[in-house]
Formats: structure tokens, C-alpha cells, sequence
């Protein structure tokens, strides 16, 4: 990408410095997000169309504040500040900048813009914006005009036309500013002039190209995990080099019920993928055997894993690429940016792979976000049973089973989220929610069986609505829909007295119950 073609989104570690990234590539607009603190090579260097500040947990007049490079400003380049962003222009080119105090604006907010700006194009005079901010910009540089107020008469936006750099207090990339995806686009679209042209049929095509020229006639090795992710990245890999890709699946015995067997079929059969299974049911479930601790459980099975990739190297002889289904954020995520959005995450890496052999990565999906990674599987023609569904932990059942991870606790907690799988698919929720799935809890509950008092086990269902899964909250199922699931559970579970349904969302909950 030589041309000026791309959005460069610095991140002051906000929360949703991704999703203004993801907004703008929804109209069709390449985004990237790079740390504040690049320098100012590394910025001009990635040949940015337009340049957004995102927002930042900061105060810019407290000593240490991330700040920018002023020579930012002289670009030419237009760029649009948010929230903190917008603090930031205003402090560095010599506006006022200070604490709201009592007029502390948070949640959905009435703006009314002032002017006819290209940033608020196509936009009614009075709109409805969502705010988060304990700062506020008190007086706009010189050169820069007030164009929009809020109902409480602080400064809502600022613009200097002549060198096309903006500002907005609120947060144009969440939900709950309607006309935020429309603001986005003018800025990307009208102002910075940036191309449309990110669709993932272009991706693909480049992506394969990038890959034969890396790869060469060498070979690759890949491990498919039965999530999305891993089969975009074998099925995109073989479109560039065939069968010099090397594929293993290992069946860990911690798998949904039926995954191993359809993502097996579907890329053997459909794709044409050669790939070599190999059954480790036996020996994951030995290395958990008395395991209690979730760390521990991910460390055994992260352990197994490796071992088994071992082996096979040695089988396989010299392959010097490994492929790896790494997603975008995992990329923005490892990089140490101050404040909220590089924190939130940390154990949610590829479980498993062979980080201390000597392999080249290829990760084709490094530059994606997980929607985009579904659209890229549909332009390969992965069917939808496989691209649609909700994302799965690495170590798999093993953390949705508390206490010890068993052969018979496995069959029943299988059993038990098969059971509210199809129900979700039948009732049509199954791709409403964001992830559904059972848990295994140890707790000895009684129940009555026929006549008798029986003893048996708790499952927790859980179901949440997500963007991203960084934050979450607990999907509002229909009361009569939980019953029927509940119902068949018990009934046809031997072992299962007791079904309880978990709303708590996240924060301060995780998804995951360990
Ligand atoms: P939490 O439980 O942290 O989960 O709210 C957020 C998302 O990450 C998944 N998750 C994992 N994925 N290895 C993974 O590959 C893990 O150890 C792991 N723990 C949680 C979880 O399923 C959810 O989608």
C-alpha cells in the first residue's frame, strides 16, 4: 500500500480506540492503530490519509501526560481529535483546557452543531451524542471555531477548516451516538479523502500474494484448533501454497460435541486440505488428572500441546514456517499503551503452541479484526455452520469444568451444552448471543428421581451479548426458553439434579467461569 490510503488511529489507551478502527474499515476505509507514543517517522511512514487521537483515561495539563508531536499539526494532514484527543489539540496549540467540575457530562448528551462543517455533513442541527469525560476544552485555539455545543453549553466540537483539524468531546465510535458512524466517514471519507477500498476479496488477494512471496517452495506448518480463526488461516494458506501446507488437528478430547468431526470433514473433504489428526484424548485428560486450579489446567494443557508439536516436527522434518491465526487486537493488545484498552486482556493468547521452536511466523490475519475474519471465510467459501460459530477458549472444556476434569464430568458437560446449543439454533437466538455454553459446577445438589432422593451435579448456563467479548453483558433469554433447556438437562443427563442460569455480566464477571 504505497499511496495515501489509510486511516492512522494513535491510541491514548481508551477502551474504544479499536472500535473507532473498526468503524472507519466498515466504510470500506483501511484503519490502523498505533501506539501515541510513535514517533513521528513511524507515523508519516505508514502514509496516513487522515490521523484520529483517540480518547485517553489522562488529564493533559497533569505533568507526564501523553501528549503529541506538534509538528503533527503541520502535516497536512487533517486530523480529528476524540474526547482526550480533542484535549490534546486544544492544549498544544494554545486553547484551555480544564476540569468539567459540576458539569461533568456522561452518558447520552443533546449537541446542537453550529456550523456547516464537512465533519457533521448530511447531519440534522440537533443531535444525540454519547459522552465520558471529566475534562473539557474551556476556550479553542486560536484559529479554531466552537462548532458545536452541548445542551449544558460546553464546547462539543472544534474545528480549524483551513487545516482541516477537528475535534469532538464525545465518543462518535460507540453504538450510542447514532450519527457517530456517519462523522467517522466524513472525517475518512470527505476530508481525509481516504480510498474505499478495503474489502476482503482485495485482502484476500494480497494476503495470498504476501504469503507465496514469503514462503516460497518452503512448507508450513499449521495447528487447527476446529476454531474460525485457525481454519481461515489454513484454508487462506492453501489457496497460496497448496499442500505445501502441512496441517495437524489434535483432538484433545476437550472439544465441543461434534466439532473434531465437522471441521475435520469439511477441510479434508470440501477444502482438500491434507491434514493429520492425531487422538491425544487420552493423554490430555491424564495430565489433568487431579487438577483443580485453572492456571494449572491451562499450563498442563499448554504443556501437552507442545509436546505433541515436538514430535511431530521431528516426524516431519524441515519446516521453517508455523502458521498462526493471531487477530488484530491480540497485535494492538501485546504492544504496552497506558491506560485501560491494554490491560483489560491477558491470558487470552493461542493456547499451546510451540513458542520455543525455531519457526518463522506467518500470521495472515494479524491485521484483522474478528468480523472481518468471518467475511474473509466467507469470500474462501468456509460454510456458515463453522464461521458462525461463537468463539471457543483454547483450553477448551477444561476451563468450564471447576474442579477435576474427568471422562464422565466431560461426557455431561458436553452432553449439557450440546443440548442448549440446539436449543439456542432452534429457538433462533444462536446468533443473537455473542457466546453461549454450559458449565460444570462442583456442588453436590439434591434432587428427586421418581421417589428417591438423588445426589447430582450443577450446570450454570451462561449466555452473553458482546462487541468484542472485552466487555459483556448477560443476554436477557426468555424465561420459558430457559425452563425447556433446563428441563431436558436434568431429564436426560443422569448425574445432573440442578440447572441455575448466570447473569452477571463483564465487568466485573469474565465469561469464562475460571
Ligand atoms: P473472559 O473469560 O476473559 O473471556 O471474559 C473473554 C473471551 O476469551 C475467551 N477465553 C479464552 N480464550 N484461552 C483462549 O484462547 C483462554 O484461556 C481463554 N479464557 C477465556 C472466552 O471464551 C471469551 O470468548
Amino acid at each position: 500500500m504505497e499511496e495515501k490510503e489509510r486511516i492512522v488511529i494513535l491510541d491514548y489507551g481508551a477502551q474504544y480506540s479499536q472500535l473507532i478502527a473498526r468503524r472507519i474499515r466498515e466504510e470500506g476505509v483501511y484503519a490502523v492503530i498505533l501506539p501515541y507514543y510513535s514517533s513521528l517517522n513511524e507515523i508519516t511512514s505508514s502514509n496516513p490519509a487522515g490521523i484520529i487521537l483517540s480518547g485517553g483515561p489522562a488529564h493533559v495539563f497533569e505533568p507526564g501526560a501523553p501528549l503529541a508531536d506538534l509538528k503533527l499539526f503541520d502535516l497536512g494532514v487533517p486530523i480529528l481529535g476524540i474526547c482526550y484527543g480533542m484535549q490534546i489539540i486544544a492544549h498544544l496549540l494554545g486553547g484551555k483546557v480544564g476540569s468539567a467540575k459540576g458539569k461533568r457530562e456522561y452518558g447520552n448528551t443533546g449537541v446542537e452543531i453550529l456550523s456547516k462543517s464537512p465533519l457533521f455533513s448530511g447531519l440534522s442541527n440537533k443531535i444525540t451524542v454519547w459522552m465520558s469525560h471529566g475534562d473539557v476544552v474551556l476556550e479553542p485555539p486560536n484559529g479554531f471555531s466552537v462548532i458545536a455545543k452541548s445542551k449544558e453549553g460546553t464546547i462539543s466540537a472544534i474545528a480549524n477548516e483551513q487545516k482541516r483539524i477537528y475535534g469532538v468531546q464525545f465518543h462518535p465510535e460507540v453504538t450510542h451516538t447514532p450519527d457517530g458512524r456517519k462523522i467517522l466517514a466524513n472525517f475518512a471519507k470527505k476530508i481525509a479523502k481516504a480510498p474505499a477500498n478495503w474489502t476482503m476479496s482485495a485482502f484476500a488477494e494480497r494476503a495470498i500474494a504476501e504469503i507465496r512471496e514469503q514462503v516460497k517452495e518452503k512448507r508450513v506448518l499449521a495447528a487447527l484448533s476446529g476454531g474460525v480463526d485457525s481454519t481461515v488461516t489454513s484454508v487462506l494458506i492453501h489457496r497460496a501454497i497448496g499442500d505445501q501446507l502441512v496441517s495437524i488437528f489434535v483432538n484433545t478430547g476437550l472439544l465441543r460435541e461434534g466439532e473434531a468431526e465437522e471441521v475435520l470433514s469439511f477441510l479434508r473433504e470440501k477444502v482438500g486440505l491434507k491434514v493429520r489428526y492425531r487422538d491425544e484424548t487420552k493423554r490430555f485428560l491424564s495430565s489433568l488428572k487431579g487438577v483443580l486450579d485453572p492456571e494449572e489446567k491451562r499450563r498442563r494443557i499448554g504443556y501437552t500441546f507442545i509436546r505433541i508439536f515436538e514430535e511431530e516436527a521431528v516426524k516431519l522434518g524441515e519446516i521453517p514456517f508455523l502458521a498462526q491465526g493471531t487477530l488484530y487486537p491480540d497485535v494492538i493488545e501485546s504492544r504496552p499503551v497506558a491506560g485501560p484498552s491494554a490491560t483489560i486482556k491477558t491470558h487470552h493468547n493461542v493456547g499451546g503452541l510451540p513458542q520455543d521452536l525455531k519457526f518463522k511466523l506467518i500470521e495472515p490475519l494479524r491485521f484483522l479484526f474478528k468480523d472481518e475474519v468471518r467475511r474473509l471465510g466467507e469470500e474462501l467459501g468456509i460454510p456458515e455452520e463453522i464461521l458462525n460459530r461463537h468463539p471457543f477458549p483454547g483450553p477448551g472444556l477444561a476451563v468450564r469444568i471447576v474442579g477435576e476434569v474427568t471422562e464422565e464430568r466431560l461426557s455431561r458437560l458436553r452432553r449439557a451444552d450440546a443440548i442448549f446449543i440446539e436449543e439456542l439454533k432452534k429457538g433462533g437466538f444462536y446468533d443473537k448471543v455473542w457466546q453461549a455454553f454450559a458449565v460444570l459446577l462442583p456442588v453436590s445438589s439434591v434432587g428427586v428421581m421418581g421417589d428417591e432422593r438423588a445426589y447430582g451435579e450443577v450446570v450454570a448456563l451462561r449466555a452473553v451479548t458482546s462487541e468484542d467479548g472485552m466487555t459483556a453483558d448477560w443476554a436477557e433469554l426468555p424465561l420459558s426458553f430457559l425452563g425447556r433447556v433446563a428441563n431436558r438437562i436434568v431429564n436426560e443427563i443422569p448425574g445432573i439434579t440442578r440447572v441455575a442460569y448466570d447473569i452477571s455480566s463483564k465487568p466485573p464477571a469474565t465469561i469464562e467461569w475460571e
